[in-house]
């Protein structure tokens, strides 16, 4: 079983994805750990030198070909969900939990981590929640699309435990 984890940065996805894991005794990937392992760069070098469609292309490729054990977590890039085929790709090969954070929430969760994501640095807290009010309006309708919506605020890993395994 492979269950992919969709969200906002910041929503928690590698965290949660981690301790799911080991709760499942399933294996973790981190898309963009991999990422970065495949290109040998970090993601906001990428984006700096390439710019932000080449990305999504790379992305969604790295999606694509990484090969998955049978039973794991998989933690996704924030935009990954929204370009492409990726999620219906996703939802054809496991299951996808949208981890759902409102945009005050994330602003407050990103503040320290905002200046490694490409998209986030430089901006104020008002810049802040301004940009993920927007793009997290974008974004949802991709994210409502997966298989499982979970608020991310009264969040266990139990309750995730058994969701995955009951679905
Ligand atoms: C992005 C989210 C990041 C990373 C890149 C772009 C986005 O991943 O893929 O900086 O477009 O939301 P996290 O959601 O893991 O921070």
């Amino acid at each position: 079983m492979i269950i992919f984890l969709v969200g906002f940065m910041g929503s928690g996805k590698t965290t949660i994805g981690r301790k799911l894991a080991s709760k499942l005794n399933f294996r973790f990937i981190d898309l963009d750990e991999q990422f970065e392992w495949e290109e040998a760069t970090s993601i906001a070098k990428y984006f700096q030198q390439h710019g932000e469609e080449k990305f999504r292309k790379r992305e969604s490729e790295v999606l694509k070909t990484t090969n998955y054990p049978d039973n794991c977590i998989v933690s996704t890039g924030g935009g990954l969900p929204c370009f492409f085929d990726n999620m219906e790709w996703m939802k054809a090969h496991g299951k996808v939990v949208y981890i759902q954070h409102n945009p005050k929430t994330l602003a407050q969760r990103l503040e320290h981590g905002k200046e490694e994501r490409p998209l986030l640095h430089g901006k104020t807290m008002d810049e802040l929640v301004e940009f993920i009010t927007e793009k997290l309006a974008e974004r949802e309708k991709y994210y409502i699309q997966a298989t499982i919506v979970a608020d991310g605020l009264s969040l266990t890993t139990d309750y995730l435990k058994d969701i995955v395994l009951g679905c």
